[in-house]
């Protein structure tokens, strides 16, 4: 359904939003969610191509610029939301989204797989929070991170993505608390299966894998882009002007059918 089914036309206006990891997947479709409702985005990836390709799809919609960056690498990261904030203004919603996984046993983990999966999603998380902090809308800022259902609930072959997704939800508890009074919100996103995404290719990559997930889902089907990306336009809106510090689970029921 197209945004403005869902949303107010211009619901975004005149906003800056800042999304880390914004030329593919889910984050690509929550840019271009806030693109189309107004917003001005900066999106920041590893390859320069993707940033070029992602920022030209976005100008269809309005001013848009990007930044090659790796999130594990903190002055890189530093330096985009610098030139984010010089061309936009103050930033209004930063989006935390850059992530790796891939589907491996403990056993088979070697301790590099496992720090690489950190480095991204956890460390990679904070780089981002801390490196928009001093150019945040205070008040009025939203901070949304990406996590996963993996943060609580335990899942076989994901225990690099299990730790780093609980220890962003815990960090975006704590940073809600600290930065709550400048008027600052943090809120995560856990989306169960998203179709079309290039991590549940990974963590699917079988019809059976593919059949046993949905199964087990009660509403049946799994999420789309566009439902996490409407999640993330309700978190970056001034209808969410009092939540902080939350977890807002997209998975059509999957987590609670497991217990
Ligand atoms: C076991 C693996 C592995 C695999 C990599 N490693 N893939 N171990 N099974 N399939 C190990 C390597 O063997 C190596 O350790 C270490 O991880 C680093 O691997 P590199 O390839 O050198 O790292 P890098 O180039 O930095 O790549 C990062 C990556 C990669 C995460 C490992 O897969 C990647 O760039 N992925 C692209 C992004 C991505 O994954 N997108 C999907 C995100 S979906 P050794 O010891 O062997 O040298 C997603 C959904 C969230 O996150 C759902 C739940 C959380």
């Amino acid at each position: 359904m197209s945004a403005d089914k869902v949303f107010a036309p211009g619901l975004l206006a005149g906003r800056v939003a800042f999304v880390a990891g914004g030329t593919s997947g889910i984050n690509l479709a929550i840019a271009l969610r806030m693109a189309t409702l107004g917003a001005r985005v900066h999106v920041l990836s590893r390859k320069a191509e993707k940033v070029a390709a992602a920022v030209a799809e976005l100008q269809v919609h309005g001013d848009a610029a990007g930044s090659v960056a790796d999130v594990r690498d903190f002055d890189a990261v530093a330096g985009a939301a610098d030139e984010c904030a010089k061309r936009f203004g103050p930033i209004d919603v930063v989006v935390s989204g850059a992530a790796g996984n891939f589907l491996a046993s403990a056993a088979d983990l070697s301790p590099k797989g496992f720090r690489t999966v950190i480095d991204i999603d956890l460390i990679g998380g904070f780089h981002v929070m801390k490196a928009t902090y001093p150019h945040l809308r205070r008040p009025g800022a939203s901070i949304i991170n990406l996590s996963a259902v993996q943060s609580y609930t335990a899942i076989a072959q994901q225990v690099h993505a299990c730790a780093a997704k609980a220890g962003l939800d815990s960090m975006i508890r704590a940073l809600a608390l600290e930065w709550g009074p400048e008027g600052i919100r943090l809120n995560s996103i856990a989306p169960g299966p998203v179709s079309d995404t290039e991590g549940m290719a990974r963590l699917a990559p079988s019809d059976g894998h593919r059949d046993e997930l949905t199964k087990n889902i009660p509403l049946g089907r799994w999420a789309s882009k566009d439902d996490i990306a409407n999640l993330a336009v309700f978190l970056a809106s001034d209808a969410s002007a009092n939540i902080s510090g939350t977890l807002l689970v997209s998975d059509g029921g999957y987590s609670t059918g497991r217990g």
